[in-house]
C-alpha cells in the first residue's frame, strides 16, 4: 500500500502563535494514530519556530529561488530547512507566479533537501487542453532527479473553497486529470520513476469529499480551509489511513 500525504495549507491564519500552537497540537494528537498518513502542516512563516517543539511534521507555503542575500522580505529554502521543514509547498495559484519563477523555486529547494509540493491546474472546469499545456509550461524542463523527488498537487483553481464557484471537483473530473499527470510525468522522466510521484488533488477537500479523490487515484490532499479544523481534517487523515483501494 503506497503512503498516504494529507497536507494542511493553514494559508494566512490563525492570527496568533499561541493560536497556531493549540492547533498543531490538536491535529498532532488526532493525526498519531495513522501510520499510512504523511500529514503535514504549512503554517505562515512567523509560526514554524513555535511548532518545532511538537510532533508534527512541517512544510511551509513558498520559498525564494536563492539560499541567502538581498531579497528583502524573502525566506530561503535554506532558512526552512533550518527551521525544521521538510516540505515546502511551490506554485500556489493564490501567489499567481510565473511557471519559471516556480521551477527555479523547486530545484532550489530540492537543493537543500525539502521536499516540493508543486501545486498545477486549470482555471476553468472542463479544459483538459489547457490543464495539459499548464502541466507542460510548469514542469517541464525540470530535472528528472529533481521532479522525482516531489510530489504533484492537481489544484484546479475553480474549486479551491474561496473561489466565486467555489466548489470541489468531481471523482471523474479528478480521475480524468490524473490520468493527464501520470501519462505526463511517465513521458516527462520514464515509467519507474514518474509512477512513484505521489500526486494529490487540492481544492475544497473536506471529510465528506474526500473518498471519492482518493477512489479518483489521488495520494491524498491538499487541504486549506478544512485543515483549521483537528476533527475535520482528522478525519480526512482518517479516511486516507483506512482506505484500501491503492
Ligand atoms: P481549500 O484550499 O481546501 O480551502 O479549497 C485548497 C487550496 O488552496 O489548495
Amino acid at each position: 500500500m503506497k503512503q498516504m500525504f494529507c497536507v494542511g495549507n493553514w494559508k494566512m491564519n490563525p492570527s496568533t502563535a499561541r493560536d497556531a500552537f493549540r492547533l498543531a497540537e490538536a491535529i498532532a494528537e488526532k493525526t498519531k494514530v495513522y501510520t499510512r498518513v504523511t500529514t503535514v502542516l504549512c503554517p505562515p512563516f512567523p509560526f514554524l519556530a513555535h511548532l518545532s517543539s511538537l510532533s508534527v511534521t512541517l512544510g511551509a507555503q513558498d520559498c525564494h529561488t536563492e539560499q541567502k542575500g538581498a531579497f528583502t522580505g524573502e525566506v530561503s529554502p535554506a532558512m526552512l530547512k533550518d527551521q525544521g521543514c521538510r516540505y515546502v509547498v511551490l506554485g500556489h495559484s493564490e501567489r499567481g507566479e510565473t511557471d519559471q519563477m516556480v521551477k527555479e523555486k523547486v530545484r532550489a529547494a530540492v537543493r537543500v533537501g525539502l521536499v516540493p509540493i508543486i501545486c498545477v491546474g486549470e482555471e476553468k472546469p472542463g479544459t483538459p487542453d489547457v490543464l495539459q499545456e499548464r502541466l507542460r509550461l510548469r514542469l517541464e524542463g525540470i530535472p528528472a532527479q529533481t521532479l522525482s523527488k516531489s510530489i504533484i498537487v492537481y489544484e484546479p483553481v475553480w474549486a479551491i473553497s474561496t473561489t466565486k464557484e467555489g466548489r470541489g471537483a468531481s471523482e471523474k473530473d479528478v480521475s480524468s486529470a490524473l490520468l493527464l499527470f501520470h501519462s505526463f510525468l511517465e513521458e516527462e522522466v520514464g515509467q519507474r520513476l514518474g509512477s512513484a510521484i505521489p500526486i494529490l488533488y487540492g481544492g475544497s477537500v473536506n471529510e465528506k469529499n474526500i473518498l471519492s479523490f482518493l477512489r479518483a487515484g489521488a495520494q491524498g490532499a491538499l487541504v486549506g480551509g478544512a485543515s483549521l479544523s483537528p476533527k475535520e481534517f482528522g478525519s480526512i487523515a482518517s479516511s486516507m489511513q483506512l482506505y484500501e483501494h491503492i
